[in-house]
């Protein structure tokens, strides 16, 4: 494969772990590091497009040359992406989004007196921002999706990318030590919308966000 060209495209790229408020401090989150979604906008930007990073807090640099849009829960996350979605020509969804969140979050700091011994958090789902996307993509647009899953990788992974019409989708097993959240490293499996996959090697975040990055100035070629 040659170098991959996305001059003129315009990429919105989402990073990091969804933080969803409990109180003023504190805060239900996962363990992810934002590095493949940061390695993915820099690919991006490298290979000429028009990058918006849409990231939760991490402790990573800012890629240079590419548009950054802090956030911080999945609604958050969701407003930004649908906002943005109309007028991009594609969506790389790399962001740990947090299944469930508070369904109150407190205005003040939650006390611990001597009447509770025991906290009942209620919780909700959070919106499916690529279902969402799914129901107002167009044809021209490419939408990558992730899975992180620790068992039953390729099925279900299959399972996303058909119910949330995407293009392609990067399956993670997160339940090596050696790869995934936080490491430098990674090992993913290409899911294909037309149902071949393909898996790299054990390598860097940044040579497998630059295969990602082929894989999407392919699909863009195919439209
Ligand atoms: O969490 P799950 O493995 O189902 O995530 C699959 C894909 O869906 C990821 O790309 C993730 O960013 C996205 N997602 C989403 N909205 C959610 C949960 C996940 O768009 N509420």
């Amino acid at each position: 494969a040659g170098t991959a060209d996305l001059t003129g495209k315009r990429l919105l790229v989402t990073a990091g772990g969804t933080r969803e408020r409990l109180d003023p401090v504190r805060f239900l989150t996962n363990d992810s590091s934002g590095k493949m979604g940061y390695a993915i906008a820099a690919a991006a930007q490298r290979a000429g497009a028009d990058v918006t990073l849409i990231t939760a807090p991490t402790k990573l640099p800012v890629p240079s040359g590419v548009t950054v849009v802090p956030i911080e829960s999945t609604q958050d996350l969701a407003d930004a992406v649908l906002t943005r979605l109309p007028a991009a020509d594609g969506l790389v969804m790399a962001a740990a989004v947090a299944d469930f969140q508070p369904i109150e979050s407190a205005d003040q700091k939650i006390k611990k007196t001597n009447a509770n011994d025991e906290l009942v958090l209620r919780l909700k789902k959070t919106p499916d921002i690529l279902q969402a996307v799914a129901a107002q993509k167009r044809p021209d647009q490419v939408v990558v999706g992730f899975a992180a899953e620790t068992q039953h990788l390729l099925e279900n992974g299959r399972q996303k990318l058909t119910k949330k019409h995407l293009d392609l989708l990067a399956a993670n097993d997160v339940s090596r030590a050696d790869i995934g959240f936080n490491g430098d490293n990674n090992q993913v499996t290409f899911l294909f919308a037309d149902g071949h996959n393909e898996q790299t090697p054990v390598t860097s975040k940044r040579a497998i966000a630059t295969t990602l990055i082929t894989h999407v100035a392919e699909i863009f070629n195919q439209k």
